[in-house]
């Protein structure tokens, strides 16, 4: 485990207070491997996850990150349909064999066939009667003129153009036959049949490229991309079955205060009804509270409170803990449980993150490092400039307006808002900014010492760092 400085010892220290010594390192800066579990088996590519919040993570958000080898959160303050169209995206999203595809029947008017293109941005749609696929039909098939025709007279038929293949022709191989029936036609999708006609998956050409483009893609066992979903601690029964039919990978129970009967009561319940599925919970900050949730099963759990720049929950309501101790001694008391702890908001540079790996937690979920990029989900009312993004806490009393305290628990009227508005700097896309984070982090963790995650944590030291130390530091670094 790692080794804390004496003068660490029996004191409380933040992430400000404390930097992690150099180590005895006998590889190079690529090949440090940044795998990592963020509950007993759930597993990622980068110890990154987008943080549950209205201006970070929503499927565009947890795509990307995704697709980057991370894990989005897909928040709470949207209905429970919503949440589930949210994380049903994600899951949809460039699974090689799109199992279930939208689809239509041949019957249908253009002008409903327009509409559900807009509403789910699929644009490649397999027609079908019954089960049985008749052919397939895109928005170029048509033109505005065409709203009044039915699909069945615009759409590529079966037996006169159409490509497509029977599963059980391909299925031995099924990414190197599809890759090479691309090859032989310019069709953008090609859907794959049962042996009596039934549409079976859909092939996308951009789900099969992106296929090759990303190397490090966090995916389940189907090959979709994993996503966790967070849940609140009163309508958690509804909002868990839509979400679980929607193909979350786990549940996040997401309150301010994790030490309490409410949340313990919905990781029982969702232990009990869910029991192929990882549940994580929190946030807590002693080793008391990471107990209680591991005792209600708890597969991962949360720590920190108050400790953002959008929190006010440390000086407004008085609680909270400096973010290093919590973390240091949460991690601890959980890996006696074999239960891995993320350590959540706080982190706004790969040293953070660096820090708080070393102190224990195999994974660290963030807001302020997300939400300056392309695919935070931006809200109007919120100013933003050149070089700047405005996001806020869950408990900020915009937030809370569209239903963010339901992570507060706030019964009753009066709500003392435990958030604020905070500007960040613009990161450019996703695609772009956490590779270039993960690299900060892989040469902090060279100079460490640790190869990987778990050999940091055994051969980590922190040892306390003066004031006049934190401000000669390194600020993050922002794209322009
Ligand atoms: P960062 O620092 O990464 O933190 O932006 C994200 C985490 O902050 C928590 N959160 C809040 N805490 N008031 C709080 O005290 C709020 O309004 C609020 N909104 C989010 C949450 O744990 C998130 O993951």
């Amino acid at each position: 485990m790692v080794n804390l400085d004496k003068d660490l010892i029996g004191h409380e220290f933040s992430l400000k207070d404390i930097i992690v010594c150099e180590g005895h390192s006998d590889f190079a800066v690529e090949d440090v491997d940044l795998s990592t579990y963020i509950s007993r088996n759930i597993k990622i590519n980068i110890p990154i996850i987008a943080a549950a919040m209205d201006t970070v993570c929503e499927s565009e958000m947890a795509i990307a990150l995704a697709l980057q080898g991370g894990i989005g959160t897909i928040h709470n303050n949207l209905s429970i349909e919503k949440q589930a169209q949210e994380i049903e995206r994600v899951k949809k999203y460039e699974a090689i064999l799109i199992e279930k595809p939208i689809t239509i029947s041949p019957d249908e008017k253009i002008a409903n066939l327009d509409e559900l293109i807009d509403k789910t941005d699929y644009s490649n749609i397999p027609v079908v009667r019954g089960q049985k696929l008749v052919g397939m039909i895109t928005k170029n098939h048509y033109l505005m003129e065409d709203m009044d025709l039915s699909v069945s007279e615009k759409m590529t038929k079966i037996g006169n153009n159409l490509v497509y293949v029977e599963y059980s022709k391909i299925k031995d191989n099924v990414v190197n036959n599809i890759k090479q029936l691309f090859k032989s036609t310019i069709v953008s999708a090609i859907p794959i049949v049962e042996y009596n006609g039934d549409l079976k998956y859909l092939v996308t050409r951009t789900d099969l490229s992106n296929q090759e483009k990303y190397k490090n893609v966090c995916r389940d066992e189907k090959g979709r991309l994993k996503v966790l979903a967070a849940i609140d601690t009163r309508e958690y029964k509804e909002r868990m079955e839509a979400c679980d039919a929607a193909g979350a990978d786990s549940f996040v129970v997401d309150t301010s205060h994790g030490y309490c009967i409410y949340p313990e009561e919905t990781v029982r319940f969702a232990k009990k009804t869910y029991q192929d599925k990882d549940i994580i919970a929190g946030n807590v900050v002693t080793k008391e509270g990471v107990k209680y949730l591991i005792d209600a099963g708890a597969d991962g759990v949360k720590i920190n409170i108050g400790v953002s720049d959008i929190c006010t929950t440390t000086e407004d309501v008085g609680i909270g803990r400096p973010e290093g101790s919590a973390v240091y001694e949460c991690a601890n008391v959980a890996r006696e449980y074999n239960v891995p702890c993320i350590a959540d908001g706080g982190a706004k540079s790969p040293g953070d993150i660096l820090k708080y790996l070393t102190l224990g937690a195999p994974a660290v979920m963030t807001g302020n490092l997300l939400a300056g990029t392309d695919e935070a989900p931006v809200k109007d009312d919120l100013s933003k400039s050149k070089g700047v993004r405005v996001y806020r806490g869950m408990g900020s009393p915009k937030a809370m307006l569209e239903g963010g305290e339901k992570r507060y628990f706030l019964g009753g009227k009066l709500k003392y808002p435990e958030g604020i508005e905070k500007e960040v700097p613009y990161r450019g896309s996703v695609s772009e900014w956490v590779p270039l984070l993960m690299q900060g982090l892989k040469q902090g963790m060279q100079k460490a010492g640790g190869r990987n995650i778990e050999e940091l944590y055994k051969v980590g030291r922190i040892v306390p760092r003066s004031l006049l130390g934190y401000e000669h530091g390194i600020k993050p670094v922002g794209i322009e």
